[in-house]
């Protein structure tokens, strides 16, 4: 038995198109793994606070040593980090923010990459090494190749560095594109790509939760 870590950082909580395709996978892998359980945590809805002094100095203080703000600070950051240690796969969903990714993901980034706890300077020593995981990373607009804006994405080589880099987890990222078409009378002519890219993500959401 074992489960499935699936963290939302949308601040849309309805109308999300990562958070759609993030549930089209959820119940997928729910199928696939019908002994298993899903840890949901949603970084919108219930934000994490960002780091704080306290959090930083406390994990240079012995436990005895340190103060009830960073006793506190270190008890929140534990509690993240067993839920993702103990968890066997993970579901990311990750929307593009001004080109990265939301602040409410990379707080809960900050909160869990701790030296000695998830980090570590070898990889064979990195317990999440192997570990399968998804992203779902939706975008108002298109970054592929050939397209005015590529090279702009940094949320797919930041994911990338992090999670498979420093982490070893085992990434599959589905990137449904265009996603600001429908609202935005500009991008009207590129609203069948908007369709099809969604459409592939969630065929892409049912297929990776075959393999996870
Ligand atoms: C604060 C904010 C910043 C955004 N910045 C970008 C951006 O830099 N590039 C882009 O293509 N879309 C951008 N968008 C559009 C979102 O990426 C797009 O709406 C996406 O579908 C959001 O994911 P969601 O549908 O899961 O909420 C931004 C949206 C918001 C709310």
């Amino acid at each position: 038995m074992t489960y499935l870590l699936h963290i939302d950082s949308s601040s849309l909580l309805t109308g999300s198109v990562s958070r759609e395709v993030g549930a089209t996978f959820q119940t997928a892998w729910q199928k696939e793994h019908p002994d298993d359980t899903v840890v949901y945590r949603d970084l919108a809805a219930d934000p994490l606070p960002h780091l704080t002094p306290a959090a930083i100095t406390g994990r240079f203080t012995s436990p005895a040593d340190r103060t009830e703000g960073q006793a506190a600070a270190i008890a929140l950051q534990d509690t993240l980090i067993e839920e993702f240690l103990g968890a066997g796969a993970y579901l990311f969903t990750v929307p593009m923010y001004n080109h990265s990714i939301p602040s409410g993901f990379k707080a809960w980034i900050d909160q869990v990459f701790v030296n000695g706890r998830t980090l570590f300077p070898a990889p064979d020593q990195v317990p999440t090494r192997g570990r399968r995981a998804v992203v779902v990373t939706s975008r108002g607009g298109g970054y592929g190749p050939g397209t005015p804006r590529e090279g702009m994405d940094h949320v797919i080589p930041y994911l990338r560095s992090v999670m498979a880099g420093s982490l070893g987890l085992n990434l599959d990222i589905i990137t449904p594109e265009l996603t600001m078409a429908h609202r935005n009378p500009a991008m009207a002519p590129l609203r069948p790509q908007a369709e099809a890219s969604r459409a592939r993500a969630h065929e892409e959401a049912e297929q990776f939760a075959r393999l996870a």
